[in-house]
């Protein structure tokens, strides 16, 4: 088939890239002329494991094509998916300008038959108003369709081709069998295709996020608790989660849930909530418990520290919102940095791959080290924001000797308490007693 995507972000080039490997012809197009430069060489302005080599492969193969050209994109594809961003408003509400924007430029050029299906996550009711617009813009009825995405950063291919379930939100069945053939090579092995209307396949995505933030917020305030009260927040999950009704995954505590999706996601379904007269009271309380979350390390670091953080030289393992990605929106670490510039502690970071986004946030304020036990050099504490592989299994007597002092705030519970007391560490963590 041929196919546009117009947005060339985490979810467009995941998205085109993977749709060309199963041997669709794909143009993926977008505004920003600098990223489009750089993949029409193979330059990946991203980082999401496999992507590259899959780019690469599938413009050899010349399957994938990028433009900046939404007319030549748009005029020859079968389906054209709407992939741009779709990031939290003022109010709290999704902002879709760009949304309409591209809505707008892509009416005259489409053919009689395409698709036009909203990969980005938009409001309930947005893809009634896109076929309304199109209708106004072209003079006919277009076909268009819900297909919101579910793919997680730092495994989003293996989630393209191995997908829990693809859902599509449609007006008409044709619509919905055109979509099927398309992701066919993704269902073999008996992966759900679910068929709804639009307005439902919308409203899953935000239900879904609002599950996964509302787990995490969960256990985050039960790890609070566990630390008043005496409890080992890691025993607790452990003796929750073999309860089949309730499960492992997605119980770990931490410092909050980050990136582009939950946060806002989560806010825009409590603006939809209250547009629509219903006061979202666990929504409200997911968010806020995640804001108070993303704090809990500064609290014990100024409790440690004495509230006086002046002088002191503070490393931090992580930047990125997780591991396996370079996206650092609404990441835990940013508030943590905030908090240790505005108290004039010096700052030591790494990461593996969120550096570079992190220094066009703090440019020379702080210090960028490549290898991460450099990060310890003099350091009075290390902080650990995001549980990369790298921080697992650490030489411990190597950082003790780089340390001025040798304390640790994890964020992400890497460590067993009794055994880094043991190696004559200070060590705090998330749910656990400090040792
Ligand atoms: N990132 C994720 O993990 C994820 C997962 C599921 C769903 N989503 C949703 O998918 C959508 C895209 O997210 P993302 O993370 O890929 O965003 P992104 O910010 O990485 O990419 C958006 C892209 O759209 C481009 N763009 C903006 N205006 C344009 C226009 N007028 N014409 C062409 N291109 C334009 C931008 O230049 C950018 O490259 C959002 O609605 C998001 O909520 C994201």
């Amino acid at each position: 088939m041929k196919i546009a995507v117009i947005g060339t972000g985490y979810v467009g080039l995941v998205t085109g890239t993977c749709f060309a490997n199963s041997g669709n012809e794909v143009i993926c197009v977008d505004i920003d002329v600098d990223k489009i430069d750089a993949l029409q060489q193979g330059k990946i302005p991203i980082f999401e494991p496999g992507l590259e080599q899959l780019v690469s492969y599938n413009l050899a193969a010349e399957r994938l094509m990028f433009s900046t050209d939404l007319a030549k994109g748009v005029s020859s594809a079968e389906i054209v998916f709407l992939a741009v961003g779709t990031p939290q408003g003022e109010d709290g509400t999704a902002d879709l300008s760009a949304l309409w924007t591209v809505v707008n430029g892509i009416a005259p050029h489409l053919q009689e038959a395409a698709i036009v299906v909203t990969k980005s996550t938009v409001p309930v009711g947005t893809n009634a108003r896109i076929f309304a617009q199109l209708e106004e813009l072209t003079g006919r009825q277009c076909f268009v369709a819900s297909n919101p995405e579910f793919l997680k950063e730092g495994a989003a291919i293996e989630d393209f081709e191995k997908p829990d379930r693809v859902v599509v939100g449609v007006r008409e069945p044709s619509t919905a069998e055109v979509l099927r053939q398309l992701y066919e090579p993704y269902l073999r092995t008996e992966h759900p295709f679910l068929v709804m209307t639009p307005e439902s396949a919308e409203m899953t995505k935000y239900v879904a996020n609002a599950m996964l933030a509302t787990k995490i917020s969960f256990i985050n305030e039960m790890a609070n608790l566990c630390e008043r009260m005496g409890g080992d927040i890691n025993d607790v999950r452990r003796g929750i989660g073999h309860d089949r009704r309730i499960g492992f995954a997605f119980l770990f505590p931490g410092v909050g849930y980050g990136g582009s999706c939950f946060p806002k996601d989560v806010r825009a379904l409590t603006a939809m909530a209250v547009q629509n007269g219903i006061e979202p009271r666990m929504l409200h309380a997911v968010d806020q418990v995640n804001q108070n979350q993303k704090a809990i390390l500064l609290s014990k670091i100024d409790t440690h520290f004495k509230n006086d953080l002046s002088g002191k030289t503070i490393a931090v393992w992580g930047l990125a919102f997780k591991p396996r990605t370079d996206d650092i929106r609404e990441a835990p670490a940013l508030v943590l940095i905030d908090h240790l510039l505005a108290n004039s502690a010096q700052v030591q970071v790494h990461d593996p791959e969120a550096m570079a986004n992190i220094r066009q946030v703090y440019g020379e304020r702080i210090q960028y080290c490549r290898r991460h036990p450099q990060a310890l050099s003099g350091a009075d504490a290390l902080v650990i924001m995001t549980e990369w592989s790298d921080y697992k299994r650490p030489d411990w007597e190597e950082l003790k000797q780089l340390m001025r002092s040798p304390t640790v705030f994890d964020g992400r519970n890497l460590y067993e308490p009794e055994r880094m007391k043991e190696r004559g560490f200070c060590y705090y963590s998330v749910g656990r007693p400090a040792v």
